[in-house]
């Protein structure tokens, strides 16, 4: 079985810490258990014994999770370590090798990589830069004929674009037409820096698996806890593959979790983050603002801002090179297939950000690039 390198992840790995100023993250800057939940009940935790709990997910939990989702139960929920062992073992469940799979990119590049490895034909769909990264309907109809899975992620990374309701009737549309199961990363959902939540594709076809976690627009990537929403049945299936992979996710952060997932704290700690992003997405503006060789479309949610600047540079050496000479780490966009744009995350601390964007200013003024 051969994998590419994941770039971003490897990149990410290798660098993230080892640098002053890391704008590679996409999420909120993280919460401390302090924030989540009252002193009583971390105390408690001291006493809790590690046992390996509910590996499928806590009752509290799943039901919990399933209340974001207008129309779920518990039994709809399976809880998984991190969104990324949620579309592994959908993927797993749902896909077999040499069926086709539709991806629409730009994008986290899990399925791409993930689906090929496993055999899978993954087709790219090219999302559309000038009308916001939204899908083009011609271009999913033609490609979509004998799919087994469509994905996408919503809102979207590295774009922060939430798909408009013409996409997602597209999407709809083709899926019910051709029996397609529509699988939906949602990892970005309640991070919403202008409009209003994004609608859940969750109930809108009975074919939907929608995915999802604590990492992004939740600010606790480190509990590694995420989640599958979809049929009972591809919650079985995906259940039969975590018990040969992961067996389950850890109990402290089932635990953890459930508190984060309590209906008023949920929209606590997602209130927290759009504050946070509100404000650095204006930072962002200000400084594309004053630039004469970049440019953007503001994100609609998520922690990051997309990049374009029409100098000559491969995005990779421009992400090497400021990370090297200035110690701030930003994404090359060729990780993501697409040069000349880099990613830099806009969920850190204001001071953070201001602080990357002078030292990104004083690179390029040295290189005669400003
Ligand atoms: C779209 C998307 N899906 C999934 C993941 C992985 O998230 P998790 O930490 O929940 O595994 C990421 C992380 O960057 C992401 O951007």
């Amino acid at each position: 079985m051969q994998f590419d390198t994941f770039l971003m992840e490897r990149n990410q790995t290798l660098f993230e810490n080892g640098v002053e100023i890391n704008l590679t993250e996409s999420g909120v800057h993280p919460c401390t258990i302090e924030e989540i939940m009252p002193a009583d009940a971390a105390q408690a935790l001291l006493q809790l014994p590690l046992g390996y709990g509910w590996t499928d997910g806590r009752p509290d939990l799943r039901s919990a999770i399933a209340g974001w989702y207008p129309g779920a139960s518990a039994s709809n929920v399976l809880v998984t370590n991190g969104s990324s062992e949620a579309t592994m073992i959908a993927l797993m469940a749902m896909v077999d090798p040499g069926d086709k799979v539709l991806f629409a990119v730009p994008n986290f590049m899990q399925v791409d990589g993930l689906g090929r490895a496993l055999g899978m034909d993954v087709q790219r769909l090219s999302l559309m830069p000038d009308q916001g990264w939204q899908i083009d309907p011609d271009a999913l109809a033609k490609a979509a004929s004998d799919m087994k899975l469509i994905a996408v992620t919503n809102p979207g990374n590295p774009t922060g674009a939430v798909l408009s309701p013409r996409s997602r009737e597209a999407l709809l549309e083709v899926a019910g037409r051709t029996g397609a199961w529509l699988l939906v990363d949602e990892i970005y959902r309640g991070g919403e820096i202008d409009g209003a939540e994004t609608e859940t594709f969750y109930g809108r076809y009975a074919r939907v698996i929608v995915t999802s976690s604590l990492s992004k627009s939740f600010a606790c990537p480190g509990l590694r806890l995420g989640w599958i929403v979809g049929p009972e049945e591809v919650v079985g299936e995906a259940a039969k593959r975590q018990d040969y992979t992961t067996i389950g996710s850890g109990i402290l952060s089932q635990i953890v979790g459930a508190a984060v997932m309590e209906p008023k704290n949920r929209e606590r700690i997602l209130a927290r983050g759009r504050a946070l992003l509100r404000e650095n997405a204006d930072i962002v503006e200000r400084w594309v603002g004053k630039q004469n060789r970049w440019s953007w479309q503001r994100p609609a949610a998520g922690g990051m801002a997309f990049l374009r600047y029409d100098f000559d540079m491969p995005s990779e050496a421009l992400s090497n090179e400021l990370r090297e000479e200035e110690s701030v780490f930003v994404v090359a966009g060729s990780w993501f297939g697409i040069e000349n744009h880099i990613r830099i995350g806009i969920g850190v601390k204001a001071e953070h950000l201001l602080e990357g964007l002078a030292r990104l200013d004083r690179f390029l003024v040295r290189r005669g690039l400003a």
